[in-house]
C-alpha cells in the first residue's frame, strides 16, 4: 500500500512586485516552484527525486511535510489528505514524518547542547521525562556513532565536524520512531570523505524502522545507491519515473540521459546514442512552452515547442513525459 501519494501537486510562489508595476496594475508573475507532479511510495520503499538545482525538489519536500502550503493538489498520508488536516491533527502526524535538511548547521540551535536538541522532540511531545529523554539521547548518541556519548551529550554544534552534526541532525529526526522522512540532500554539504558513512546511517535506520522516504539529491548516482524508484525532476515537473534498474540502464528522457551520462562512474561506455546538455535551467518565471526540456534538447522537434507531453507509462511501472523517449540504447 502505498504511505504517500502526491496528486497534481502544485506550488506557485508570488514574485514581489516593483512599485512602478503596481502602478501600471500589471500581471502579478508567479514562480510555477512545483508544477502538478503525482507520484506515490510505498511503505518501506525509498524514493529519490533527482534534478539539477532550482528544479522545485526542495519545495516539494516542505510540501509533503506541510511546512508550506500548496497552491493546489492533494496529498494523501496514510490516505488522509493532510493538506485538509487541522492544527491539531497536524501535530499528531508531525510526530510520524521528519526531514533531514541539507545544512546540518543552520538546522541546529547554537547554544542547544547535541544532547538536549535530541532530546528535544521527546519533550515536545510529551514522550518522555526530562530524565527518561536524556537516557534515549545519550543511546541515540551511541547509536549514531559518537561516542563517548557522556562527552558528546554537552558539545555545541560548533564543536563538531560537519559530518558529526549531520549525526546529530539524523539522531533528532529518529528519536521519534517516525514512520516516514524526507531527506533533502542530506550529504551534499559533508565532506565527501564522510558521506558514505552517513548514507549507511540512514539506511541502517531505514531498515531497523522500516521508514518510508523521500530522498533528495541532485546527483543521480547516490540516488541510484540508495532508493528503489527514481522520480527525474525538471522545472516543477516529472519527466521521468520508474524502478531504479529500468531508469538506469534504459533512460527514456533525453534529460535522464544526459543527468546519467554525466556521472562517470555509471555512464555506459557503449551508447549507440550520446548526449550533453548545456545551458541552465531556465527561469520558472516564465518556462519554455510546450515540453519544458525543449530548448536544451538535442532531439527536440517543433511539437515539442508547442505541445506539453503528459507522463504515460512506457513499460510496467516506467514512466515518461516525452513525444519522443529514447529507445533502447
Ligand atoms: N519561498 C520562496 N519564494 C519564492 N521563490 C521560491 C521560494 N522557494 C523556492 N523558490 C523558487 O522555486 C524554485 C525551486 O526551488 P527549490 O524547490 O529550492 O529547488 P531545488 O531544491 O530543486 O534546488 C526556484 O526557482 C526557487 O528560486
Ligand atoms: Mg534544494
Amino acid at each position: 500500500m502505498a504511505l504517500l501519494e502526491v496528486r497534481n501537486l502544485k506550488k506557485y510562489f508570488p514574485v514581489q512586485r516593483s512599485l512602478l508595476e503596481i502602478l501600471s496594475s500589471r500581471e502579478r508573475k508567479y514562480v510555477k516552484a512545483v508544477d502538478g507532479i503525482s507520484f506515490s511510495i510505498e511503505k518501506g520503499e525509498t524514493l529519490a527525486l533527482i534534478g539539477e538545482s532550482g528544479c522545485g525538489k526542495t519545495t516539494t519536500g516542505r510540501l509533503i511535510l506541510r511546512l508550506i502550503e500548496p497552491t493546489s493538489g492533494s496529498i494523501l498520508f496514510d490516505g488522509k489528505d493532510i493538506v485538509k488536516l487541522r492544527k491539531k491533527e497536524l501535530r499528531q502526524l508531525r510526530r510520524r514524518m521528519q526531514m533531514i535538511f541539507q545544512d546540518p548547521y543552520a538546522s541546529l540551535n547554537p547554544r542547544m547542547k547535541i544532547g538536549n536538541a535530541i532530546a528535544h522532540p521527546l519533550l515536545i511531545h510529551n514522550l518522555a521525562t526530562r530524565k527518561e529523554a536524556r537516557e534515549i539521547a545519550l543511546k541515540m548518541l551511541r547509536r549514531v556513532g559518537l561516542t563517548p556519548e557522556k562527552e558528546f551529550y554537552d558539545r555545541l554544534p560548533h564543536q563538531l565536524s560537519g559530518g558529526q552534526r549531520q549525526r546529530v541532525v539524523i539522531a533528532r529526526a529518529m528519536v521519534l520512531k517516525p514512520e516516514f522522512v524526507v531527506a533533502d540532500e542530506p550529504v551534499s554539504m559533508i565532506d565527501v570523505s564522510m558521506r558514505a558513512s552517513i548514507l549507511d546511517l540512514l539506511q541502517e535506520f531505514k531498515k531497523e524502522y522500516g521508514l518510508t522516504m523521500l530522498f533528495i539529491t541532485h546527483d543521480i548516482a547516490i540516488g541510484r545507491i540508495i532508493a528503489d524508484k527514481l522520480a527525474v525532476m525538471y522545472l516543477g515537473k516529472i519527466v521521468e519515473l520508474g524502478p531504479v534498474d529500468k531508469v538506469i540502464n534504459n533512460p527514456l528522457h533525453p534529460y535522464t540521459l544526459a543527468l546519467i551520462e554525466s556521472v562517470p562512474s555509471i555512464r555506459r561506455r557503449k551508447r549507440a546514442r550520446r548526449i550533453k546538455i548545456t545551458g541552465e535551467v531556465p527561469n520558472p518565471i516564465n518556462p519554455p512552452s510546450g515540453c519544458r526540456f525543449h530548448p536544451r534538447c538535442p532531439f527536440a522537434t517543433k511539437k515539442c515547442s508547442s505541445e506539453e507531453p503528459k507522463l504515460i507509462e512506457v513499460e510496467p511501472q516506467h514512466y515518461v513525459a516525452c513525444f519522443n523517449p529514447l529507445i533502447k540504447h
